[in-house]
């Protein structure tokens, strides 16, 4: 039990809007106030996630949804709905008394754990789950949260605790987060408090039908159920010279932590960096090495950036967007050959040029590393296929990158390597590991950031799939949303600068959404954005 602390005035009843949340003190805590038909309700002002203003964010049918990230929290008691936070937000006590509004600046104790009945606790099984990154970390989260009280144990190559890894492409290289300070998944004590055995080693094989896993090839580990979400590698180009130790020693695959402290490392002594491949993560570290003043010059096929994902025009305000920062595009080309010269790389593109730099970072794109499960059809990209509770075979479930699934009734499988994708369906897993009934499905998201600008987007579509693309605001100033849709049906969002549109459209594309009811909402968040502007 919390020991409370006297209940203070934060608020007045009159000044509280229905549906509209209010953030106040209580002291030194940051308090947020949710009023609606059944009362006010008060609850941690900022997101476990990564510190949002939840006041930013936006309510609908009863879920608040964070403005940076989109995770999803139950107005009723803060209850955790969607990642990538993990945990659910601190309650406080509050009381009205006439027009006076009174909480407490202690948290009240946590939530308990779901009440599952002795079945469903399965406190005599082991579950193990395999990758400690994204989904691996969710999915401990999710076991306890949903009440598995068995034994579990999470498997993971890295010695790091799980950590933020979408930070290696953004703050770190930009010299703004030390690698040694990328956020923790959760809180330092959860494994121990919540009797999480982390084993630290590579699995070299999982036996789907002995339900055996091996570690560093000695040891065994037999569970009741599993989940692997071992991640991604990036793919390395068909480069010469790439071999060369001499070069290797300065060219960088950024996946973990250990890259992006080399890359930290690289980034620190300054001058040219070539980067390979106009990828997410390859735009992403171009503008955090233009933070850090370093000359950059990316190097790709395509003609234009993400023209694939968002189309032409949006491509080329992506493209704009970094030469106007400095970044510097040699596209439509190839890289041949890389070698050392002296203290610099040779970096050879197809048409003869060389560009001389300190160092490479390649960006081509990942491939899933799954190859130790046995006794399970993989995909010719590696992937796994599975179903809409994410089990691969018997006892066994996959998510995040490996998982190859079908994002909607009737839809073709895919696998979408984002962050939180990866956490979703580790929660799935964990419901059906449970035995517990699903929960509604969710809409795909990620996020990505250049020169302090974030960018949303929600749902998946690929160029030459939509017939109609529709922006409104402003690309010009990076305070836009676009809406790419089919047969007047929304498939996807990408926006800049509008969190709170973006948080009604990812709740929205639940369901079937038209353009015209799309346009409606973003008219409405955005009256709603002018009226709290105005106070
Ligand atoms: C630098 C970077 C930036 C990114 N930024 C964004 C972003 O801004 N937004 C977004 O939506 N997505 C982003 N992504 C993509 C996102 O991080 C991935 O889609 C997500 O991490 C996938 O989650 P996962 O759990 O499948 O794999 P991971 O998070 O990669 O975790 C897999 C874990 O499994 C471990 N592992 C692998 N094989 C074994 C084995 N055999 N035995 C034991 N352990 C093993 C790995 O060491 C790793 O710890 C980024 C990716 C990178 C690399
Ligand atoms: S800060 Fe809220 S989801 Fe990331």
């Amino acid at each position: 039990m919390t020991a409370s602390t006297p209940m203070q005035k934060v608020a007045s009843l009159a000044g509280l809007r229905s549906g509209v949340p209010t953030r106040v003190q209580a002291g030194e805590t940051a308090i947020l106030l949710i009023r609606d038909d059944d009362g006010v309700r008060a609850f941690g002002a900022d997101c476990p996630h990564a510190g949002a203003p939840l006041d930013e964010g936006a309510i609908c049918h009863g879920r608040l949804v964070c403005p940076w990230h989109k995770a999803t929290f139950d107005i009723r008691n803060g209850a955790l709905l969607e990642p990538p936070a993990l945990q659910g937000l601190p309650r406080y006590s509050v009381e009205v008394e006439g027009d006076d509004v009174l909480v407490s600046a202690t948290a009240d104790d946590p939530l308990p754990a779901a009440q599952v009945d002795g079945e469903n606790s399965r406190k005599n099984q082991t579950f193990a789950i395999v990758g400690g990154g994204a989904a691996g970390a969710a999915a401990c989260a999710s076991l306890r949260e949903f009440g598995f009280a068995g034994r579990l144990v999470l498997i993971d190559a890295e010695t790091d605790v799980p950590y933020d890894r979408t930070a290696l492409s953004k703050f770190v290289p930009a010299g703004e987060l030390k690698p040694d300070d990328v956020y923790p998944l959760l809180p330092d004590d959860f494994f121990g408090t919540h009797h999480v055995e982390c084993l630290r080693g590579q699995v070299m094989k999982l036996d789907a039908h002995a339900r055996e896993i091996t570690i560093d090839g000695a040891q065994t580990l037999r569970y009741d159920a599993a989940l692997v979400a071992p991640g991604s590698v990036p793919k390395a180009p068909n480069i010469r010279g790439l071999d060369d130790p001499a070069v290797r020693e300065r060219t960088v695959m950024l996946r973990n932590l250990d890259d992006a402290r080399r890359l930290d490392g690289l980034a620190d002594k300054g001058g040219h960096a070539v980067v390979i491949g106009s990828s997410f993560i390859g735009l992403e570290v171009a503008s955090a090495l233009r933070n850090r003043k370093l000359q950059v010059t990316v190097v790709a096929p395509e003609s234009t950036p993400f023209a694939a994902q968002f189309g032409d025009a949006i491509g080329a305000h992506f493209q704009r967007l970094h030469e106007q920062n400095g970044t510097t595009f040699r596209l439509d080309t190839q890289v041949e050959a890389i070698d050392a010269a002296g203290a610099q790389l040779s970096v050879h593109l197809q048409g003869r040029e060389t560009l001389k730099c300190d160092f490479v970072v390649i960006g081509t794109g990942v491939q899933p590393t799954a190859e130790f499960l046995k006794g399970v059809d993989r995909n010719d990209d590696g992937g796994v296929d599975v179903d809409e509770s994410m089990r691969v075979a018997d006892a066994l479930y996959a998510a995040g990158d490996i998982a190859a699934a079908r994002f909607g009734p009737g839809a073709q499988r895919i696998r979408i390597e984002h962050w939180r994708v990866a956490q979703q369906q580790a929660r799935a897993a964990a419901r059906a590991m449970l035995g517990l009934k699903a929960a509604q499905a969710a809409v795909p998201f990620f996020w990505t950031y250049h020169y302090d600008k974030q960018f949303d987007y929600v749902g998946h579509v690929r160029a030459g799939e939509w017939d109609q693309q529709l922006t409104v605001g402003s690309l010009d100033n990076d305070d836009f949303v676009t809406l790419f849709a089919r047969n007047g049906q929304v498939l996807a969002v990408l926006a800049c600068n509008r969190e709170r549109a973006v948080a009604v459209l990812a709740e929205a594309m639940r369901e079937t959404l038209s353009v015209d009811a799309a346009k409606n909402l973003i008219d409405d968040a955005q009256r709603d954005d002018a009226k709290r502007d105005d106070g």
